[in-house]
């Protein structure tokens, strides 16, 4: 068996030292597939993205690409060895164009910006007309585009996006979804948090909901929408053993 694309294995983390947030959280994740990571307000989603892109101290626990641990690596080398992260917020640079997003994107590249950019506007059309305007002007679903195209310029294995479809209207939302889908059949594996969670569990392929740092349930996305237990869990009732 090929290693995963991500592996994520007992993982404890947190911004303060004895303090952890994440509290033992595992899952893994191949080339090609979506999952989602859900769960209520303040249950450690981004903590999770975050302390996997190396922003976020990792206590206990193992984060491994391909294989190879990255654990304690700082934030660029986490880059560079191919897990990119798309923020929620401050994801693209609004004064500057569209070309210039995905420019600086691909910065760390010695050749190869050009073949890559083309890649993104293969994977996004709408952009290519887009390609001189400020990414402050467009929509809220180009904007995501730009913003998911700038992580793709390092050609990641591993793309992680923090709630992508946040504030963005239905319609919208079901672009971004395609977007993503998109991405993922492309190869690279996805992970992404959602607050959208019906359509989360439509697009993903598995899903992992945590409550307060723990996963509560996992599992193939199907399964975890069917499970009683996470309208319960959203609505913070306690913990009943609950698994899918
Ligand atoms: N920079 C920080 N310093 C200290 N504590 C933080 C920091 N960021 C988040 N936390 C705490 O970590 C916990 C998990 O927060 P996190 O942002 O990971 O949750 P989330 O699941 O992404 O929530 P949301 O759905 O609101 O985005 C919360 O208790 C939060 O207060
Ligand atoms: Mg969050």
């Amino acid at each position: 068996m090929a290693e995963p694309a991500l592996a994520v294995r007992a993982l404890e983390a947190g911004y303060v030292r004895g303090v952890p947030i994440l509290r033992g959280v595992g899952f893994d994740l191949a080339a090609g597939e979506i999952l989602a990571i859900l769960g209520p307000n303040g249950a450690g989603k981004s903590t999770l993205v975050r302390t996997i892109a190396g922003l976020v101290p990792r206590f206990a626990g193992e984060i491994r690409l391909a294989g190879a641990s990255l654990a304690d690596l700082p934030p660029h080398r986490v880059v560079a060895a191919g897990f990119a992260y798309v923020p929620q917020v401050a994801n693209v640079f609004a004064e500057l164009t569209v070309d210039e997003n995905l420019a600086l994107g691909g910065y760390t590249l010695k050749r190869g910006r050009a073949e890559r950019a083309a890649r993104v506007f293969e994977l996004f059309p709408d952009l290519v007309a887009k390609r001189q305007a400020k990414a402050g002007r467009l929509s809220g679903g180009q904007r995501q585009m730009v913003a998911i195209g700038r992580a793709l310029m390092v050609e990641p294995r591993v793309l992680a996006l923090d709630e992508p479809s946040a504030g963005l209207a239905p319609i919208v939302v079901e672009q971004v979804f395609a977007m993503i889908r998109r991405v993922a059949r492309s190869g690279v594996a996805v992970l992404v948090v959602e607050q959208n969670v019906r359509a989360a569990l439509a697009t993903a392929d598995r899903a992992l909901v945590l409550a307060e740092g723990v996963e509560r349930l996992s599992g193939a996305a199907g399964d975890v929408a069917a499970n009683a237990a996470i309208a319960e869990i959203y609505l913070g009732g306690a913990p009943a053993g609950a698994s899918p």
